[in-house]
């Protein structure tokens, strides 16, 4: 069985090359276990990170379907948005975000800096919304709206999460089989799981070619009853897509999103600032933060399945390190 189908999906090059893999040596020494990182927070658009990898495919739809608008919608702190925003601005389409306050605060930077003083930058068009309490239809409604004025929107769902962009993931991960091949074999691989296209991606990538390595989602917005089907629905749409069976175990540790999502806890904070300290590498608040604070609290708490190096996704998001500074 092979991942061959990967490359008959039309796809726009914005990656360029494979994101690096690196050894971080200086947190491998403090924790005493070797410790790499995928950096896709160094996508080359926009300040990078994770989208960027299933845009390639949503955004070659779009393209081919003749839209002129991306139209999307996140939190005012988004990354997917400004990065679709950033691949809107990059191919001449205009984009429309429907954005909510998924956190309630009234902090200025929150609902000025960061994501959202770039999606001005990049001249994304933003309609607030109360909730986004059911994305799908209120994208669909939007879509409507901008027809009616003589517009070719193309829906980008949240995150760019459905089967054509968890395409981007299973090229990741080939990427990290590459990477690693003849040079280190990785006991496990720790993402954060939000909108899931990246924890199904990679599940589907690496069941095939890295079966051996456990994958392990920390959620960043659900708990594991309401994030598993959406990872397993995700990772069967999928999979259907690239004619291969998925039916690895799925791993989701749902300990480290508290008190909610998009809003900052001690340990998360706690781990950005340790690796900034130790290795000059940002992480964010609402996403990686938390996802490294899985990955510390799981050697301290033997709760990978084996012994061995572990390889941390860097999925980016430091542009909200701003927005949510002094706090939110
Ligand atoms: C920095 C960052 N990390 C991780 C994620 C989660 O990825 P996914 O939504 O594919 O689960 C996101 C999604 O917005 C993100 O912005």
């Amino acid at each position: 069985m092979s991942l061959h189908l990967l490359h008959q999906f039309p796809r726009l090059e914005l990656l360029g090359a494979p994101t690096p893999l690196e050894h971080l040596p200086r947190l491998s020494d403090y924790l005493g276990r070797d410790i790499f990182i995928k950096r896709d927070d160094f996508t080359p658009v926009a300040m990078g990170g994770n989208k960027l990898r299933k845009l390639e495919f949503l955004a070659a739809d779009a393209l081919r379907e003749g839209a002129d608008v991306l139209l999307t919608a996140g939190a005012i702190q988004s990354n997917h948005v400004r990065q679709t925003a950033a691949v809107a601005a990059r191919l001449g389409l205009k984009c429309v975000a429907l954005l909510e306050n998924p956190i309630g605060t009234h902090a200025e930077n929150y609902l000025s800096n960061g994501n959202r003083l770039l999606l001005d930058l990049m001249d994304a068009e933003v309609i607030m919304v109360d909730a986004l309490h059911n994305p799908a239809e209120q994208l669909a409604d939007e879509a409507t709206r901008l027809e009616a004025q003589g517009f070719r929107p193309y829906i980008v769902p949240v995150g760019g999460s459905n089967a054509l962009g968890a395409l981007g993931y299973v090229e990741c991960a080939q990427e990290i089989a590459h990477q690693s091949e003849g040079v280190v074999d990785f006991a496990a691989v720790v993402v954060a799981s939000g909108s899931a296209g990246t924890h199904a991606g990679l599940a589907v990538g690496l069941e095939h070619l890295l079966p051996e390595t456990e994958l392990v989602g920390v959620t960043v917005s659900r708990q594991v009853e309401a994030q598993l089907p959406l990872v397993d629905r995700l990772r069967q749409s999928l999979a259907e897509k690239l004619e291969v069976q998925a039916k690895a175990p799925i791993t989701l540790w749902d300990d480290y999103f508290a008190p909610r999502y998009g809003e900052p806890n001690d340990e998360g904070m706690a781990a950005v600032k340790l690796l900034a300290q130790l290795e000059g590498i940002l992480l964010d608040p609402v996403y990686t933060g938390k996802a490294m604070a899985g990955l510390l609290d799981g050697i301290s708490q033997n709760r990978f399945r084996r012994e061995g190096p572990l390889l941390f996704i860097h999925t980016g998001g430091a542009p909200a390190l701003f927005a949510y500074h002094p706090s939110v």
